[in-house]
């Protein structure tokens, strides 16, 4: 092996660029080359790419994105556009690839595995729904930044006598929206997972309502089936609940910023172990943090299902709500 290319892909999250610098350096300690695709699976058709050094990666372990870019490109979903990608590392001589993104990405990587490409998948996605690993690398910088942004809602919300409906992204997977809650401290919280009605929203803050507090919030994730907007309009009909309620949706700030010290180490470690998979000769495998220790598992193991959501933490979140 002489020759390596990374990418980033899907959704941006905090930490790309700490695990993109992780993979390069590792990968020139071991005198290997490295080239970056630019804008993901887009790039890889059009062939974008750029040798990568240990100066291209300097200065960017603490900064937010990707220095390399992501785009979401349909052509690559198609048997030809997987076959015109193995196509376009042939040409520039890449003898294996590493994608750091989601589950879609890590789909994509394991179709240039199944085409006999050696590839290393790195979870990078703020949804955390990736399986088999503990934490995907941007998921504890957007939390951190949900709790801040629950904190600053409710020193407004207090102050007025107000309840809250805020909407946390996650995509199909409640794990940003039940973490914010319990460490957010809210009354209620509703996922894909554990869906609740409009009445079931409204009891939670009215609840709170009649037992005095100051202020309610209800935590709810994007990928719920009933709209935040839908909880809106029902609690504006009713008006139920005793506070005044407002919305706020959480949205890309989400994904911004600087990663936390957690995705930092974790980007760094995880970058670090693809290298060394590769030179084992691993092939169509995924970092994955197993408690404190960095395993590999295959992609298609990964991709086959959604991260499930402990029963406990939904426990949790209801009695220390009251
Ligand atoms: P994420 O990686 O964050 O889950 P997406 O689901 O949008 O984000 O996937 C990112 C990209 O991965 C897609 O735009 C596409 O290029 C590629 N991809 C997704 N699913 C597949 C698939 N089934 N086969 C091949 N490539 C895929
Ligand atoms: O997968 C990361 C994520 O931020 C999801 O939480 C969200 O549903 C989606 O990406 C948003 O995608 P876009 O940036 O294309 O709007």
């Amino acid at each position: 092996m002489k020759r390596i290319a990374v990418m980033t892909s899907g959704g941006d999250a905090p930490g790309m660029n700490a695990a993109i610098r992780a993979v390069v350096r590792t990968a020139m300690e071991q005198d290997l080359e490295v080239y970056g695709i630019r804008q993901a699976y887009s790039g890889l058709l059009n062939g974008d790419f750029e040798q990568l050094t240990s100066m291209e990666v300097s200065g960017i372990l603490q900064r937010g994105g990707t220095i390399l870019q992501t785009a979401r490109c349909e052509e690559f979903k198609t048997e030809l556009g997987q076959k015109k990608g193995l196509r376009r590392l042939n040409e520039k001589g890449i003898d294996a690839l590493v994608v750091i993104g989601g589950n879609g990405s890590l789909t994509g990587a394991l179709k240039l595995h199944e085409l006999g490409v050696p590839v290393i998948g790195i979870p990078g996605s703020i949804d955390n729904d990736i399986y088999g690993t503990d934490m995907s690398i941007g998921v504890d910088s957007a939390l951190n930044i949900i709790l801040d942004a629950l904190d600053r809602l409710r020193d407004t919300a207090t102050s007025h006598q107000r309840a809250f409906l805020i909407e946390t992204m996650g995509r199909n997977c409640g794990y940003l929206a039940l973490m914010g809650a319990i460490l957010g401290g809210a009354e209620i919280v509703v996922t894909p997972e554990k869906p609740k009605t409009e009445e079931e929203v409204a009891a939670a803050l009215e609840d709170a309502y009649l037992r005095g507090k100051t202020h309610a919030i209800a935590v709810i994730a994007e990928g719920a089936p009933v709209r935040t907007t839908d909880y809106m309009d029902y609690l504006s009909k009713h008006k139920t609940v005793g506070f005044e309620v407002r919305l706020t949706i959480l949205g890309h700030i989400q994904r911004g910023g600087s990663p936390s010290a957690f995705d930092r180490l974790l980007a760094t470690r995880m970058g670090v172990h693809a290298i060394k998979m590769l030179l084992d000769g691993k092939t169509g495998v995924m970092t994955a943090q197993q408690g404190r220790k960095m395993e590999a598992i295959p992609i298609e193991e990964a991709v086959s299902q959604l991260r499930p959501l402990s029963e406990s933490y939904f426990d949790m979140q209801h009695f220390l709500s009251r």
